[in-house]
């Protein structure tokens, strides 16, 4: 369980977040929509703990982010809005590099089906050969080789072709309901939003995205 408590950012006198209370259960999907600049990708920081925000609290399965924050971080899994690899390395060899960084291990053969589970059957090739999906779908596996409880994705789908959203989408859905994981991400496309999330909050006064999902029938709540 995922408890966010009046959660309020500032960017020196810029207020991004303003009291930001909501709860996320094991196998939910939470999507996180709004314009740019809504302060979409500084939640998931937070959440990551890559920031600190300016006031609230957050709970992961009994453990605050103020007290227990290494043994937070080792649930968590993130994929930032930008791309992280090594160009010049190959999908096995960028693995195996982000592999000794975790703090869980895993063999070669659970590292290859990782990438297999989400259709990226490239292995050998560097990562500069592949496509932005694949590259995409890649950071998504790298994210996953700790087995975090909580998998915080920014936009992961973004630029990647119809075939490839739906299966990076069948898979989220897929982990989050038998592995039990919550799952929190951004995107522009409001169709995957609808069909994937169990949840949707709206970031920023744009009442726009509200509008446009509640026409569609999704209920949201602003955040
Ligand atoms: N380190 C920073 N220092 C100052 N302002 C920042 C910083 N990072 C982000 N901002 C500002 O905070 C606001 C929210 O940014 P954020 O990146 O969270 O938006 P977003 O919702 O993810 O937007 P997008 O859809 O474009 O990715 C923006 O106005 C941005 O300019
Ligand atoms: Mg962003």
């Amino acid at each position: 369980m995922l408890n966010i408590d009046s959660l309020s950012m500032k960017y020196g006198k810029k207020q991004i977040l303003n009291a930001v209370s909501f709860s996320v259960k094991p196998g939910e999907i939470v999507g996180l929509v709004g314009e740019n600049g809504a302060g979409k990708s500084t939640m998931l920081k937070i959440l990551a703990t890559l920031l600190n925000p300016t006031a609230g609290s957050i709970k992961l399965n009994h453990d605050t982010y103020k007290q227990s924050r290494k043994k937070v971080r080792k649930q968590i899994g993130f994929v930032p809005q930008d791309i992280a690899l090594w160009d010049e390395f190959s999908v096995e060899e960028n693995m195996v590099f982000f592999e000794r960084l975790a703090w869980k291990h895993k063999n070669r053969q659970e590292l290859r089906q990782l990438c297999l589970d989400m259709k990226l059957e490239k292995w050998k090739e560097p990562v500069k050969a592949l496509s932005g999906g694949m590259k995409r779908k890649l950071n998504l596996a790298i994210s996953l080789i700790h087995d975090p409880s909580l998998l915080l994705l920014d936009e992961p789908t973004v630029g990647i072709d119809l075939k490839s959203r739906k299966e990076i989408g069948a898979y989220l859905s897929d982990l989050a309901k038998k592995n039990d994981k919550i799952v929190l991400y951004t995107s522009h496309d409001m169709d995957e939003i609808i069909n994937l999330c169990d949840h949707v909050y709206c970031v920023g006064n744009d009442p726009f995205y509200q509008q446009v999902l509640q026409e569609a029938g999704k209920e949201t709540i602003k955040l």
